[in-house]
């Protein structure tokens, strides 16, 4: 989604805010722009397009400016086209903003700018931001801190989300920038400061940042920042250090990020257990702190999430329900918040979001707490929207995922949320011992096991090969396995645009088989002892209608029956999903190479879903 960039300080801000922009171009967006000060007045250079584009903008090398703000957008309202792209001025050219967030009551507040005098050049909700400013900002005649106030009223009037840059023609040295409801942080330089929508943007330059808070403003200058609360009271942050690695963004000799984070993964799953769990202990979660009081109070559980998050949730339902002997409800944060979810003091509701910022799910935690539900966050971003709004945060470690198809989150997700289980099932002693340590002893091999699997993907780039003309792809599985389905179902539609299903193997019969025909290609995950052999019939079922099989499994099968099989370690059924899944990340990727898409920008997603 949209992506903002800021800096003042005293070097040329034009390639700054460029290159911030490249570093976001992850999050999806059709149009980019800048503005900056120039001897007293406002540029604006903007088009729809790559970021890469800006450069060819007549005048952009000319840019002197040392205070500028930059974005890239994800349309939403009015089609992407260069009147629509960011930054937008007011009608006098005194003020330039850019935003991030939807205006619910724009219409109404256009019509009352209508009347004010004011007009529009562009279709979007932002326009009225500038306008509106300039309105409260004329009527301060004669106060002090006019800029910072008329910014405050303005926001004041605003319905939806946003996070705002702004700059001011009379005030040359100051930048103002508030959020509710999309992020921003703000990142600390020597007589310099950053602004951005999303860490990875400014990391090259500081690793010194100020997280804003819904409601919050903020006043900048070269050596100094002022922070206010919604009712513009001066306010003091804590400067956080963030210490990703910078190489962490960059592609490290990979082809593609999603590449890259795909092979990650045993460092990844290693820093999520980090010191949670060591052999012969018992899990760690003292930053959680449940007692067995605490639990016992629980009578259901919710997990809440989006996409491939969600799917982390369902994979981790049935250890979960089994371990601990609650019910629990995975549920997707866009249907849950609209359903009046039956949520009181005694339900634990779980959000889980790699970005911490995806709206829906924000939108699902706040009204679970409205309700009196205790609520836990798992995020990959320190400092995220959601961690500041749940009881309990706890994060995965995963380091950035820049590539829009989530991958190395979702084992970590399920990495997690497995030593959480077994933290409940521990503390409320719900579950014998030995299964508990099987479980562990399974997890602390994981980087090692994923090792072995990224070693050979020789075959899966073959059948990648053979197959990525179809038009149709389903997986199959029970259990865990159709929960592993789904998500590489969601994976491969993602990256390479061929439509797919994943259906419960069991449910076949019910319907699904009547789309498969000859030569159709169908997936099987087979990992759970106790169902394989069900799973083998239905593959049978589909193998005789003519399909086309490729099999991930760690189990005893007659591999003559399929086409393809790839073999995987074996491991405790519950925590299977974290290898299963591997080879079918790179089923999806090498499909999406040999149709030559953009694996780490699909069309039309985004990295963080911040709008509804
Ligand atoms: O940042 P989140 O984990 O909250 O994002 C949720 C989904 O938008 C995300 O998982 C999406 O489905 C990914 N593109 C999947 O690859």
């Amino acid at each position: 989604m949209c992506g903002i960039v800021g800096y003042i300080g005293t070097k040329k801000a034009s390639p700054i805010l460029i290159d911030g922009l490249l570093k976001l171009e992850y999050r999806g967006y059709d149009s980019a722009g800048i503005s900056t000060m120039e001897h007293g007045y406002l540029s604006n250079m903007k088009d729809k397009g790559r970021v890469k584009n800006l450069y060819n903008l007549e005048g952009i090398d000319s840019l002197e400016g040392t205070i500028g703000i930059a974005h890239t957008r994800w349309a939403t309202h009015g089609k992407p086209a260069k009147e629509n792209s960011h930054p937008h001025m007011d009608n006098s050219n005194s003020f330039s903003v850019v935003h991030n967030g939807i205006i619910e009551n724009y219409q109404e507040l256009r019509e009352f700018l209508t009347n004010n005098g004011y007009h529009f050049l562009s279709q979007t909700d932002t326009e009225i931001i500038p306008n509106l400013i300039h309105y409260y900002y004329t009527k301060l005649e004669g106060s002090n801190d006019k800029f910072l106030q008329a910014v405050h009223q303005a926001c004041g009037d605003l319905k939806g989300s946003y996070a705002i840059e702004v700059l001011c023609k009379d005030e040359p040295e100051t930048m103002i920038v508030a959020r509710k409801d999309s992020p921003l942080v703000i990142g600390v330089g020597k007589e310099e400061n950053y602004v951005s929508s999303d860490i990875p943007a400014i990391l090259s330059y500081t690793k010194d940042f100020y997280l804003l808070n819904d409601g919050d403003l903020a006043k900048l200058s070269n050596t100094d920042i002022s922070f206010y609360d919604s009712s513009l009271t001066p306010i003091t942050k804590e400067l956080k250090n963030i210490d990703w690695d910078v190489s962490a963004c960059e592609k490290d000799g990979y082809e593609d990020f999603m590449l890259k984070e795909i092979y990650e993964q045993p460092k990844s799953i290693r820093e999520t257990i980090g010191s949670r769990l060591k052999k012969n202990e018992k899990v760690n979660f003292e930053d959680i702190g449940f007692t067995k009081e605490t639990l016992s109070k629980f009578n259901k559980i919710y997990l809440v999430a989006c996409g491939t998050a969600m799917h982390a949730g369902l994979a981790v339902k049935p250890l979960l329900e089994r371990l601990c002997h609650i019910p629990v409800i995975v549920d997707i944060a866009s249907e849950f918040r609209y359903r009046e979810p039956l949520i009181d003091a005694n339900t634990l509701c779980i959000y889980i979001s790699q970005s911490g910022e995806t709206a829906d799910t924000i939108a699902a935690l706040k009204l679970s707490k409205k309700q009196g539900a205790t609520t836990i966050a798992i995020s990959n971003v320190i400092g995220s929207s959601i961690t500041r709004e749940a009881d309990f945060t706890i994060y995965t470690h995963a380091g950035p995922e820049i590539a829009v198809a989530s991958t190395k989150a979702y084992t970590s997700q399920i990495t997690l949320l497995t030593l959480l289980t077994l933290y409940f099932a521990e503390v409320s002693e719900s579950a014998p011992t030995d299964v508990i340590s099987d479980i562990k002893d399974e997890l602390l091999l994981l980087p090692e096991k994923i090792t072995e699997v990224l070693k050979d993907d020789s075959k899966i780039k073959e059948f990648a090969h053979k197959v990525y003309e179809e038009k149709d792809i389903f997986f199959l599985g029970r259990g865990t396995d159709y929960t592993v389905s789904m998500e590489a179902s969601l994976k491969l539609k993602e990256i390479s645009y061929i439509h797919s299903e994943a259906y419960a193997a069991g449910e076949l019969k019910h319907g699904p088989i009547a789309l498969i025909e000859n030569g159709i290609t169908v997936i099987g995950i087979l990992t759970d002892p106790t169902l394989v052999e069900k799973s083998v019939s239905n593959l049978q079922e589909v193998i005789t209608r003519g399909a086309k099989t490729l099999i991930v499994t760690n189990q005893e099968i007659n591999q003559t029956n399929y086409d393809e099989v790839i073999t995987i370690p074996n491991t405790n059924p519950f925590i299977s999903p974290i290898l299963s899944i591997i080879p079918l990340q790179l089923f999806s990727y090498y499909i999406s190479k040999e149709k030559g898409l953009d694996v780490d920008k699909p069309r039309n997603l985004a990295k963080s879903v911040t709008v509804e």
